[in-house]
Parts: structure tokens; C-alpha cells; sequence
């Protein structure tokens, strides 16, 4: 059996949340991680036979069953992943019953996954059902993405609208555009139920005065969702208050999307 701490998943885990602390996206306990992984490969690390504990999730993930996942801790600080990786991750398997997780590897100090888990694992149902090479969700508190939140109108069209407006290649990166949510109590099933429903639209949901979600392929491409949406938002937040000169135009938008090819909500454009 391999060394788990030597395994990529883990160490793509600390190098990601060790990025977003550094950004200044991930203050204290904010932020959390899950990660689809595959049998075969935690079976080079882990007796996956060897169940550490069992912790019920409080709801029901029934197309995720047999399932393999490292998740964020709740109340852990992205800070210090890399200094401990096994307190402050856990490698859990949804069991048979679809409500229970199994916990094979972490939350050291009896610790348990991010309090965010049903938004995250609804979220992986939903974008599993459109795109079965999706296999993460991160939710983050990305400062100018936060700080566009009280100063513009929380509106999907308008939002991604002006997103796409300050880089250029926010309509290649993102051209399904942002979904977005209202404030609403984190934490539960219902903003879960809320983001899945979203996230079968689109991979990017802001959580109204709170933070946004992500989803992708890998981490890399997720983490890169995220930070094109908070350039974006920075610029926006940089020049928000100052009189506007310059624009990329709706009709040099669409010669973007159509050079590169993308699949853009056509609806968020005005032409
Ligand atoms: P956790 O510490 O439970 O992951 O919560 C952090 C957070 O960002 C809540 O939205
Ligand atoms: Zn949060």
C-alpha cells in the first residue's frame, strides 16, 4: 500500500486550498472542497474495506452510492491543509443506504466533512446528470466576486453581463454565464436543493452576499472558473465608480464566442 500523503489527490487538495488562502479568498473556516475520486486509485492508498466510522449526511444521494470523495473538514482553515492534511481532510464513501458517509481516511481529531455537504454533493448529482466528467465542487468566499454582490443588481443576465464586459475571455471561460441565488441560511438542505437546481445550468453559482460555487473536471479547471469571475469582478470593483471610456461590445463578445467556439447564453447578450 502506497503512502496517502504521497498520493496526487492529496496533494492537488493542499496545493488548491493553499492557493485560495493566499488569495485571500478563504479567511478562517471559509471555503470548503469535494473531490469525485476513483476506486481504483484510493485502493493504491487505502484498505477501503476498513471503515474508520460512519456519519449520517441528513439526506438522501442515491446516484452517488458506492461513491469515493475527499472533502474539506467543517471548521477547518484552508491555512493549514498542507501542514495537516489528515486532520483537516477526510476521505469518505456513500454507503448503501445513500444517507450515511463512510469515513476511510482523516478528520483525525474526530472531526467531520464541510457543514456544506449538501450543497456540494447535490451539486455533483446535478452536474453529473449533464456532464459525467465532472468531479469537483469548491465554494469560496472570493473578495471582489463578494464585495460586486452589494453594489450590483443580483440579476443572472446583468451579473454575467457585466463579468463578460471587463476580460476578454470571460465569455471563452465561462460562456454558460453565472447562476445566481438570493441570500439564504447556508449550511442546510435547502440551499443545497437551491444550488443543485442551478448547477444543472451552470457551473458557476454565486450564494447572494456569501461566496460563489464551482464546479469541473479537475481542480485546476474549477479553481480557474473562480478566479476568472473574481479578475472580472476586481476590474468591475476598480472602475465601478469612475466614468466608463472604454467597453468590449456585445457584437466583439459574440466574434469571441464564435472564434472559440463556446456554447454562450446567447440571451445574456443584448444584439
Ligand atoms: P465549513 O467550515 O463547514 O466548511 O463552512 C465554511 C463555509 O464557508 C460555510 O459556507
Ligand atoms: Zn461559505
Amino acid at each position: 500500500m502506497k503512502d496517502i500523503l504521497t498520493a496526487p489527490f492529496v496533494l492537488e487538495m493542499e496545493n488548491t486550498t493553499a492557493n485560495m488562502y493566499r488569495l485571500g479568498w478563504d479567511e478562517r473556516n471559509g471555503g470548503n472542497i469535494s473531490y469525485l475520486l476513483d476506486e481504483a486509485e484510493v485502493k493504491e492508498y487505502l484498505d477501503v474495506s476498513s471503515v474508520i466510522r460512519e456519519i449520517p449526511t441528513g439526506f438522501d444521494a442515491p446516484s452517488l452510492i458506492g461513491k469515493y470523495f475527499i472533502v474539506t473538514g467543517t471548521g477547518k482553515y484552508f491555512k493549514n491543509v498542507k501542514d495537516d492534511p489528515e486532520t483537516n481532510l477526510g476521505i469518505i464513501r456513500i454507503k448503501e443506504d445513500g444517507k450515511t458517509a463512510q469515513l476511510l481516511w482523516g478528520y483525525r481529531d474526530g472531526g467531520k466533512f464541510t457543514s456544506e455537504l449538501p450543497a456540494h454533493l447535490m451539486s455533483h448529482m446535478a452536474r453529473l446528470s449533464v456532464d459525467p466528467e465532472n468531479r469537483v465542487v469548491i465554494h469560496s468566499h472570493p473578495t471582489y466576486t463578494l464585495a460586486m454582490n452589494f453594489v450590483h443588481e443580483l440579476d443572472e443576465k446583468k451579473f454575467t453581463h457585466t463579468l463578460w464586459e471587463m476580460c476578454t475571455e470571460c465569455i471563452v471561460v465561462f460562456p454558460d454565464g453565472v447562476g445566481i441565488l438570493p441570500w439564504m441560511l447556508c449550511g442546510t438542505n435547502s440551499i443545497g436543493e437551491a444550488t443543485a437546481s442551478k448547477m444543472k445550468e451552470f457551473r458557476l453559482v454565486v450564494w447572494g452576499m456569501h461566496g460563489i460555487y464551482g464546479a469541473g473536471k479537475s481542480l485546476d479547471e474549477t479553481f480557474g472558473l473562480i478566479e476568472t469571475v473574481e479578475k472580472a469582478a476586481q476590474i468591475y470593483m476598480l472602475t465601478c465608480h469612475m466614468p466608463r471610456v472604454n467597453t468590449i461590445k456585445d457584437s466583439e463578445m459574440k466574434e469571441l464566442a464564435e472564434f472559440f467556439g463556446v456554447n454562450y447564453r446567447k440571451d445574456f447578450l443584448n444584439l
